[in-house]
């Protein structure tokens, strides 16, 4: 798939999410093989006014690149500046934020309150496109009602605006994350516009992309959800779209890549910061394992990366008795083994 200029690996994007998708987790989801990965929304208006923490959303390494950075707000001047910082530090795309349904977000007018402003919607997109030559896409929701008129008028907007490419997660602002993603508007959207359309929602396993694809048409698939704490699912479905049988992660993949997550953790947001918020990634990667509520509750009380580092070890690695996380046997253990590389 080819975003502009930009011509991607695969057709496999990590969705931005909030809290989430900040750069030693989308250096994760890299690794597993998706072809580009999107920050978590910032706010132009934070971007314009030089605020310190909101710049830090733009912070990236070499090797998650190509990176994708997303924006939301509501101003077209704001808007315009905020694309050019974007593009003065360095990201591959940009993206506008014409999803989020949070209620802060929607009383500023920005996320999904630009779909139900078409107007407002092309003065903002005009105005970033003039500014930037940045590959542009917009991640929209359904809009606010669910016949999907609001997504394929706003596509259209955007096309003609000189947008590169649309995501859209097939739900009205008002669902949320109830109910089912309508992936029949995917398709909608694919017949409406000639730009590439990134279909999103409810992917929630390898094979869901293929069916993704198939039903849809789509040119990428955007995973959201079922990459937390298992960006492996980047891998199996490259196997399935190059038609290859697709493995589960084996134990040293897993805690070679829980590792990494807390180097990469400590890296990017120093010790203190890093430690309490790996306390709740760490479940994540460890949820459903064996023993893995013994190992989460003893996690929470460590107060370095070198100590998680350890404690992660020595769960993974079957010596969770000595490292006083639980008591019991190693026979726990071979069966995560033999059932993991299965
Ligand atoms: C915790 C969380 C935070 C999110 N933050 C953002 C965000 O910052 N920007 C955005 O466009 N979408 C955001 N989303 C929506 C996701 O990008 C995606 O559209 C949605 O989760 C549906 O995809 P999925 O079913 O694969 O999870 C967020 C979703 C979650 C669960």
């Amino acid at each position: 798939m080819k975003i502009g200029d930009l011509a991607l690996n695969n057709p496999l994007i990590l969705a931005p999410m909030a809290g989430i998708t900040q750069l030693p987790f989308r250096r994760l989801a890299k690794e597993a093989g998706c072809a580009l990965v999107v920050t978590e929304m910032v706010s132009a208006n934070g971007l314009v006014h030089g605020s310190k923490k909101t710049s830090e959303f733009l912070i990236s390494h070499p090797c998650e690149r190509p990176l994708s950075a997303q924006i939301f707000g509501a101003d077209p001047d704001v808007m315009k500046e905020a694309a050019q910082i974007v593009e003065s530090v360095g990201a591959d795309l940009l993206d506008i934020n014409l999803g989020c349904s949070v209620r802060k977000i929607i009383r500023q007018g920005s996320g999904a309150a630009l779909m139900r402003e078409p107007d407002r919607l092309e003065a903002v997109l005009k105005a970033i496109r003039s500014a930037v030559d940045l590959p542009l896409t917009v991640k929209m929701r359904t809009g606010w009602e669910p016949s999907g008129q609001q997504a394929v008028k706003a596509a259209r907007i955007a096309e003609y605006c000189g947008v590169d490419a649309v995501a859209i997660h097939p739900r009205t602002a008002v669902q949320g994350f109830s109910g089912k993603a309508d992936w029949s508007l995917i398709a909608r959207l694919k017949e409406s516009v000639a730009i590439p359309v990134i279909g999103n929602g409810d992917i929630q396993q390898p094979e869901d992309v293929l069916k993704m694809q198939q039903e849809t048409g789509c040119d990428g698939v955007m995973i959201g959800r079922a990459s937390i704490g298992n960006p492996w699912i980047f891998a199996q479905a490259l196997d399935l779209i190059q038609s290859r049988p697709y493995r589960r992660p084996g134990p040293s993949e897993r805690l070679n890549a829980t590792l990494r997550y807390i180097d990469y953790s400590v890296n990017h947001f120093g010790e203190d910061r890093a430690v309490r918020i790996m306390r709740s990634r760490l479940c994540w990667f460890t949820k459903g394992l064996p023993h893995s509520s013994r190992f989460r509750a003893a996690i929470v009380r460590l107060k370095t990366g070198h100590d998680m580092m350890d404690a992660v070890r020595a769960y993974f690695q079957g010596e969770i008795r000595n490292a006083d996380i639980g008591n019991h046997g190693s026979r726990d253990w071979k069966s995560i083994r033999r059932s993991e590389t299965d």
